[in-house]
């Protein structure tokens, strides 16, 4: 297989090392460089880039098969996808920032390159599973509650996460449950209880993450807020610390 990676930051250099592992021939596609090979091509095309970036890249991927398309942002970016629902898609459960390297959980993937993109990863040291597209959803809303805590209220309480989690836990745990709440109507499932359990024992590696700005807002916390409002239900917590940094929708 020969995969090619847009985007070669934190993670699209890790998935890239791990695809290289298992075999896989990966070409590495920047701002300037690769989009030639990835044009004649015809395998995986992981899309590495920010969420933030997604909405002016999407025009130039137009002319790449759906099929091969594979995204892996975090954040409520199921809108911006809804037009390629033939793509394929994963929820990155590590944590890479220079040196450091944090597998967190096994990270999902959903789609017609799922199997074959978990295999490889796994192989290649990064543990991923292919879930159907049901389970995707639920993965996807329980990972919102994760990027709505390890994000916004951090910068806003000047906080680390293990400070924040003590100091502020009644706080947290409102954000994450509004959050999966709201997200778990929009795509029409059941949170489940469990997850908050399941979040402090997947953020306990990353009790020293600290944010000075929060980023991607529109796509985290201030997504659970448009969401709600579309619902006709309300999220006044993420509400509340969004207005904290002046962010509006
Ligand atoms: N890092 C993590 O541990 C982690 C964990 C879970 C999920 N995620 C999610 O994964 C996504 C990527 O995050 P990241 O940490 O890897 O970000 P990152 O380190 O900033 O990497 C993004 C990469 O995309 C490149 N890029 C931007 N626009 C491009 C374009 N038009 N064409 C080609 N390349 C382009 C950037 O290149 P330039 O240098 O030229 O800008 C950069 O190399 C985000 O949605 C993030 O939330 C990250």
């Amino acid at each position: 297989m020969r995969a090619h990676v847009i985007g070669m930051g934190e993670v699209g250099r890790r998935l890239a090392g791990a695809l290289d592992r298992s075999g896989v021939e990966v070409k590495p596609v920047t701002r300037g460089e690769g989009w030639d090979t990835l044009a004649a091509g015809d395998g995986p095309v992981l899309v590495c880039v920010r969420e933030e970036t997604l909405p002016e890249l999407l025009p130039r991927l137009s002319g790449i098969h759906r099929h091969r398309l594979v995204f892996v942002q975090n954040g409520w970016v199921r809108p911006l996808l809804a037009a390629l629902p033939e793509s394929s898609r994963g929820l990155i459960w590590f944590t890479s920032k220079g040196e450091f390297f944090q597998v967190l959980r096994p990270s999902p993937f959903t789609g017609p390159l799922a199997q074959s993109l978990a295999r490889c990863l796994s192989q290649g040291g990064i543990p991923c599973v292919a879930l159907a597209a049901s389970d995707f959803a639920a993965a996807d809303v329980e990972k919102m509650g994760f990027n709505c805590v390890v994000g916004l209220p951090l910068a806003v309480r000047g906080l680390n996460l293990r400070e924040y989690l003590e100091s502020w836990r009644e706080e947290a745990r409102a954000v994450f449950q509004e959050a999966v709440t709201v997200l778990a109507r929009a795509v029409g499932i059941e949170p489940d209880p469990a997850w908050w359990a399941s979040f402090e024992a997947s953020a306990a590696p990353l009790h020293w993450v600290r944010v000075s700005t929060a980023k991607a807002l529109e796509w985290r916390n201030g997504a659970v807020v448009r969401e709600a409002r579309r619902l006709g239900m309300s999220a006044p917590i993420n509400e509340k610390l969004l207005a904290a940094v002046d962010f509006t929708l």
